[in-house]
């Protein structure tokens, strides 16, 4: 709680004067906005695009000026969390729900910002399943297959129903092992129809700031 604090407070200091910024989801970035929140209150001039509705909805309850992604061609700074880091940069993303519209809103960011805990650091990503977000239509199909590539796939649930994206897609969570190959193995899902995005982001992040007890530190 601390480290994701930290993390949060050091990222949004980047942050300037006139920037667009995109605004991700999940509990680290909740202190990103929160911290933006309060630089808006004593003057900051900013403009946000939101990742997902639970971001919406903090960020308009502090103030903050969100704009619709029809609006924007090119966004400044984006400031996401992530699941896992390895050291090219490379994350797992989407345990919130939130991937598809994560990875659209870094696409056109001139920097992103990944802000963590220490324990997303990792040297392979793989230990946390790893999210997909599908085509509801075609789920049934698309875990048999999956099951016979050998990734033991479940549905993500919430209660008694299949979590629904804010696209109204489904998410599958793959139990892939240490993933030798991101790209290739974001490449190889991608092709499979009915899988509309996966929560490998390839070199997406230009700098994570990763938490400490006593602070937050650069790691690119
Ligand atoms: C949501 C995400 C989040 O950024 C990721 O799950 C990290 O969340 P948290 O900061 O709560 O640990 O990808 O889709």
């Amino acid at each position: 709680m601390e480290e994701k604090r930290h993390a949060g407070i050091l990222a949004a200091s980047f942050v300037k004067d006139g920037m667009t910024v995109g605004l991700g989801t999940g509990s680290t970035v909740y202190h990103v906005i929160v911290r933006l929140g309060e630089r808006v209150k004593e003057g900051l001039r900013i403009r946000c695009v939101s990742t997902s509705e639970a971001t919406t909805e903090l960020a308009e309850s502090l103030g903050l000026d969100l704009i619709p992604m029809s609006e924007v061609l090119n966004i400044d700074m984006t400031i996401d969390g992530a699941d896992e880091v390895d050291r090219s940069c490379n994350g797992i993303k989407g345990g919130g729900g939130a991937l598809l519209h994560e990875k659209l809103v870094a696409d056109i960011s001139r920097i992103v910002v990944w802000v963590v805990d220490s324990s997303k650091i990792v040297e392979r990503l793989g230990a946390f399943p790893l999210p997909i977000e599908i085509v509801p239509f075609f789920h049934m199909q698309l875990i048999s297959k999956l099951e016979g590539m050998g990734f033991s796939p479940r549905l993500r649930m919430s209660g008694s129903c299949p979590f629904t994206t804010d696209e109204n897609n489904y998410i599958i969570d793959l139990e892939t092992g240490f993933i030798e190959d991101p790209e290739g193995l974001h490449r190889k899902l991608k092709l499979m129809p009915g899988v509309i995005e996966t929560g490998l982001f390839i070199t997406t992040a230009d700098i994570v700031v990763v938490g400490s007890k006593d602070g937050a530190k650069v790691l690119r």
